[in-house]
């Protein structure tokens, strides 16, 4: 689903160039859930903003569903984009916008629907986090799990393939850690939604990954698959890569429990 091929993002720090992610590939499968950890500084916000080209790579290729982002006019990857959504650490809803209106704001700068279309699909991506009740309320007057799960509400109401996270859970505590990885797990088993998630924390790779990149200094150090780690005699590169195997802690992963309004 995503082929990220030699990318490197060059940054200028005041004439001094910095590689926040060098020369790094990655292949993430179609449906699949794609974790990517790594200590701070280590580039994976930036890898992430590489694939919907929030960041432009200085070189290298990025496939998403097979068409190459970085050779599109504006205007096509604007649509493109449509097909990848994100959410934040911060969440970043608006303070002035209810639930529902944060939701269908992401809509009309998509282009979908007249304004009563986009209040009937806000609803249904509410309800996908079971906050449909919530459609009226202010920002300030939810918690942080119910913010976060607003954001995925909003990433979905243009129907993704692709769901990219960048540490989803870092700003809420340890519960609604589980809550928030719950319904993202659920969205990749009922729609298919291909997930990236990165993070600095490993109970949230542990949780919820299926396969796992270890970025260290704007590399991909080690990748493997976490069912791996079940392996007798399986013995990472890595420090973190031992830390993973250190203990189990998994979410186990949902069924598709309900047939939503949207995808099918
Ligand atoms: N817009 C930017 N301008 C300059 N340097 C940046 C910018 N974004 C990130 N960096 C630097 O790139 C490196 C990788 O950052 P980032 O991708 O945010 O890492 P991580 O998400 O793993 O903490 C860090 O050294 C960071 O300071
Ligand atoms: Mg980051």
């Amino acid at each position: 689903m995503i082929r990220i091929e030699n990318v490197s993002t060059v940054f200028d720090t005041g004439g001094q160039q910095l590689t926040a992610v060098d020369n790094v590939s990655l292949n993430i499968g179609r449906g699949s859930i794609q974790g990517i950890i790594g200590f701070s500084g280590a580039g994976k916000s930036t890898l992430l903003r590489n694939i919907n080209l929030l960041e432009r790579p200085a070189s290298g290729r990025v496939l998403v569903d097979g068409v190459d982002l970085v050779g599109l006019t504006p205007l096509e990857l604007r649509k493109r984009r449509h097909g990848i959504g994100m959410i934040f650490q911060h969440f970043n809803l608006l303070s002035n916008l209810t639930a529902a209106q944060n939701v269908e704001l992401s809509l009309k700068f998509a282009g979908i629907g007249n304004s009563a279309q986009r209040r009937k699909r806000a609803l249904e991506a509410l309800e996908i986090v079971d906050l449909q009740e919530k459609a009226g309320t202010y920002p300030a007057k939810l918690s942080g799990g119910q913010k976060q799960r607003v954001a995925i509400a909003r990433a979905l109401a243009t129907k993704p393939k692709v769901l990219l996270c960048d540490e989803p859970t870092s700003a809420v505590d340890p519960r609604t850690t589980a809550s928030v990885l719950q319904y993202l797990a659920d969205v990749n088993a009922r729609f298919g939604i291909t997930i990236v998630v990165v993070t600095h924390e490993m109970n949230v790779i542990k949780a919820i990954a299926e396969n796992v990149a270890v970025m260290e200094a704007g590399r991909v150090v080690e990748q493997f698959d976490l069912s791996e780690l079940k392996r007798p005699g399986f013995s990472p590169a890595t420090s973190i890569g031992r830390y993973l195997v250190s203990d189990e802690i998994r979410l186990e992963r949902p069924e598709a429990h309900r047939k939503g309004a949207l995808h099918v």
